[in-house]
């Protein structure tokens, strides 16, 4: 069961892309408005269509706001020691402190991100090696060895170079090495993606395995529902920059309230399926052109005028929330 302690709490968080084209600025709002509370020890699922800003939410949560994004609006606060920091009002040696041991990120491609002539055991000294001081290469390797066998994973790995292994066991080394130093909070950002259905299983388990021993949160990003259904404990559905639902990830599968999420759950394949599956008609729309009112409405079967011209709050549900004008008090539900 799920602890109700809050970790991560966003309040109205945009963050915008502010590109330079010629005669002006594009305006790309990928984070537009978002209001999140995660809780300690639980599995927090993203989900969402491709480019509705889930990416950028995650480098958002974890501070990473360079150039061409820029934070708009809101602060990122963190519960540490019975208090509260802000990720944007810290320094950056007290950021670079906090990564890794109080919040880690595995980002989307991770498995490509290890150094290509290093052996793995080499990337485990040279990180074990810029957090912990005065330690010998056979106390890092120790550390490493010890913690690759915990997690279930071949401890013969750290002789090998990246090329030898398979994307998901790479994958599960970065994954691996996000957990090392028992973060708080681990943003993982669709680390089954280009996975085969077998090796995504092993790499949903040591997400699972993780969250267990370390009782903290993780933050999962995934377009696949499919996964969010075995692993999260609650969803967010993100829709153009926002999160336009959320509840506990069988509530969500049981209950869906907004139309899009219904979509999501209806392109899931089926036992037994043979033809096409229901999509939502048309594409998400650009991030830096959205429509007037709800940005779901020009693909919703269920629209009213309402949705054309202004957006929905969001409604509260008890634990269920949801931005539709569907459920909205004025709305006919
Ligand atoms: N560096 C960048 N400069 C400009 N626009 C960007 C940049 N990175 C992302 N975007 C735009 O921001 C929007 C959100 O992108 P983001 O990568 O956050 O989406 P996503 O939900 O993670 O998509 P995917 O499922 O494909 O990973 C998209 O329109 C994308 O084109
Ligand atoms: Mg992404």
């Amino acid at each position: 069961m799920a602890h109700k302690e809050v970790v991560l709490r966003t309040k109205d968080l945009k963050a915008h892309y502010v590109l330079d084209v010629p005669g002006g600025k594009k305006i790309v709002k990928a984070v537009d408005g978002v209001d999140l509370e995660i809780r300690r020890n639980e599995i927090y699922g993203i989900a969402g269509e491709s480019g509705c800003g889930k990416s950028t939410l995650m480098k958002t949560l974890y501070g990473l706001v360079n150039r061409p994004l820029r934070l708009i609006n809101g602060s990122v606060y963190y519960s540490k020691d019975g208090g509260a920091f802000d990720v944007f009002s810290l320094r950056k040696p007290e950021l670079r402190r906090l990564r890794w041991t109080y919040m880690a990120y595995v980002p989307q491609g991770a498995m490509s991100i290890f150094n290509p002539v290093i052996k793995l055991k080499d990337t485990y000294s040279d990180f074990l090696g810029s957090h912990l001081r005065g330690k010998t290469e056979d106390e890092m390797f120790a550390i490493a060895k010890e913690h690759i066998d915990q997690l279930g994973l071949p401890v013969s790995i750290l002789d090998a170079y990246p090329h030898q292994l398979s994307g998901g066991m790479r994958q599960r080394v970065a994954i691996a090495l996000a957990a090392l130093l028992r973060p708080s909070v681990i943003f993982a950002d669709e680390p089954t993606t280009a996975l085969d259905v077998v090796v995504q299983r092993g790499v949903v388990q040591l997400l699972k395995d993780i969250q267990m021993s370390l009782h903290n949160t993780i933050i999962l990003v995934t377009h696949d529902m499919g996964i969010h259904a075995n692993v999260a404990d609650r969803l967010g559905i993100m829709y153009a920059g926002k999160i336009i639902e959320e509840a506990a990830t069988v509530e969500i599968f049981k209950n869906p309230l907004h139309p899009y999420t219904q979509f999501l759950i209806d392109s899931l394949p089926q036992f037994g399926d043979t033809g096409e599956r229901a999509s939502a008609p048309g594409q998400p729309p650009s991030l830096a052109d959205l429509p007037t009112g709800c940005a779901f409405h020009p693909r919703c079967p269920k629209a009213m005028p309402i949705c054309k011209v202004e957006a929905p709050d969001m409604t509260v549900k008890g634990e269920h929330r949801v931005a539709c004008w569907l459920w909205d008090e004025g709305g006919v539900a």
